[in-house]
């Protein structure tokens, strides 16, 4: 399983970075907008911080020309960046042709198995099914994650790498490396709320408190 870190927070980065976490990053234009920066000066940091690790960066173009253009701009910021395509026609068409000039895209915003299979045949070399977003819906996002890791798993000419994105909780997080998920895009709070256990902390506690009663020589 390999592990994202979902946002464009730099500290957040690398606070990650230090537990030996980190395999990648992703950001939207939603999590660069909180940032309060310019986005290139964001993600061209982000990209320095996680060194030879995957930085998934969005374009904002709904044409394949507009698209493709944006995304030749931002892989030329670093060489671990991924371009990220909202699903769509035109969004195909970009994937196809960045994926002739060697340029990995990630399409995002997927919410069902036929999207993936598409993307898979463009070229993507990743795919972002959102589960948080779906569950907000009363679908269960974790089926959507199966049917498309059980179709790749099928067809070994398929190399593109299913991200699990809009994690919402550490359920999402158990039942995706259940799956088999390739990669898990976690947002900060949730990797917070995976380290953290009550019995963990009161059994610190305890032991603190039991070493107070040492003899001393
Ligand atoms: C990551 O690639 C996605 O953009 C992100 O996980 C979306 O999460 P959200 O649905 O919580 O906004």
């Amino acid at each position: 399983m390999k592990i994202f870190v979902d946002t464009a927070n730099v500290q957040a980065i690398k606070e990650a970075m230090a537990l030996g976490i980190v395999d990648g990053v992703t950001t939207n234009p939603t999590l660069v907008s909180k940032e309060g920066d310019n986005p290139e000066k964001i993600i061209k940091e982000i990209c320095a911080l996680v060194e030879d690790r995957p930085v998934n960066a969005e374009v904002l173009s709904l044409d394949s020309d507009g698209m493709v253009k944006e995304a030749r701009v931002i892989a030329d910021w670093a060489d671990n960046i991924v371009i990220k395509i909202p699903m769509m026609k035109e969004g195909l068409k970009a994937v196809k042709i960045l994926a002739d000039e060697g340029i990995k895209s990630n399409v995002t915003l997927i919410f069902s198995a036929t999207q993936a299979i598409l993307a898979a045949k463009a070229g993507a070399a990743y795919v972002s099914p959102f589960v948080g977003r779906l569950d907000d819906i009363s679908t269960d996002g974790m089926d959507l994650v199966a049917d498309i890791v059980n179709i790749y798993q099928n067809y070994d000419a398929i190399s593109t790498e299913v991200i699990v994105a809009s994690i919402r909780h550490p359920i999402h997080v158990i039942q995706s490396g259940l799956i088999g998920a390739d990669i898990l895009t976690i947002p900060p709070k949730v990797l917070q709320m995976m380290e953290k256990h009550p019995l963990t902390d009161k059994g610190i506690d305890m032991f603190l408190e039991d070493a107070k009663k040492f003899k001393k020589s």
